[in-house]
């Protein structure tokens, strides 16, 4: 089974809070209503690619909590609860963690004093990449290599390009050998062993898709990016997020997935 092979999908309803998400440059709210209807179009997406979804009720105390790829990671072996680099999103692992010790029979917790977001966590076939960012500490990433080889999992640190949001930002595993990286994260060497495909300049936002079974989700503002994987013969489902996107959301931050042997 490939590592972009998932039954099953966790995401959070927006809050009508989400309009005060965090975000990199100021400037106009997103509108509720359009986020939630870009939300409902990524649940449609996820059924298409094959993905039971299921849907947490929206949290009003934590405006960021849509991002559910963030306060914990899955694996087929277990799930990790993290702890947000963000003060205002510490509080999501614990909102989170009912529903992971419902699914998971494994699920262990990033000790106080380090703090991991999981937009910073690139999950390969042989080894998880912690992206070292603003989020993600030098103490959260050590600790979390401690849990990830309790779960037998290899990991490597490695750094988020400055004034990023998170490693991932910036790339996304097409395929078991293929990787869709910013020139900036690319030229850093940190995909050596990969076929790196770098998306045109202008379009660093695409860098965030989301590969789940034969499926590419990619940010349909980017044309280029799409183009150039339509090329390479992805299948590609482009994706609305014209409000998410003020508060830096990307495609794979909105659920958390993984193959369920229930489903
Ligand atoms: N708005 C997403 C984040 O900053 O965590």
């Amino acid at each position: 089974m490939a590592v972009y092979n998932f039954n099953t999908a966790l995401l959070r309803a927006p809050a009508k809070s989400v309009a005060r998400g965090l975000r990199a440059v100021g400037g106009e709210d997103p509108n509720f209503d359009s986020i939630a209807s870009e939300h409902q179009s990524y649940v449609a997406a996820l059924r298409t690619a094959g993905v039971e979804p299921i849907v947490l009720p929206a949290l009003e105390d934590f405006p960021d909590s849509i991002f559910v790829e963030d306060p914990a990671l899955v694996f087929p072996e277990g799930a990790i609860l993290l702890r947000p680099g963000a003060p205002s999103r510490r509080g999501e692992a614990d909102e989170i963690a009912p529903v992971l010790y419902e699914n998971f029979d494994t699920v262990l917790s990033l000790p106080e004093g380090g703090t991991v977001e999981g937009g910073d966590i690139l999950t390969t076939p042989d080894k998880v990449m912690i992206g070292h960012s603003a989020r993600t500490n030098q103490a959260g990433a050590k600790a979390l290599q401690r849990l990830l080889t309790e779960l037998g999992r290899k990991s490597e640190i490695v750094t988020t390009p400055e004034d990023v949001l998170h490693f991932k930002s910036d790339c996304s595993l097409l395929d078991e050998e293929t990787i869709l990286a910013t020139e900036r994260l690319a030229q850093s060497g940190v995909f050596h062993g990969f076929d790196v495909i770098k998306v045109p300049s202008g379009e660093e936002a695409a860098a965030n898709a989301l590969r789940i079974n034969d499926i590419v989700m990619v940010n349909n503002r980017h044309p280029r990016t799409i183009d150039l994987l339509d090329q390479r013969q992805y299948k590609i489902e482009p994706i609305k997020t014209d409000q998410i996107a003020i508060i830096d959301a990307g495609l794979s931050c909105m659920s958390l997935r993984w193959q369920s042997a229930a489903n």
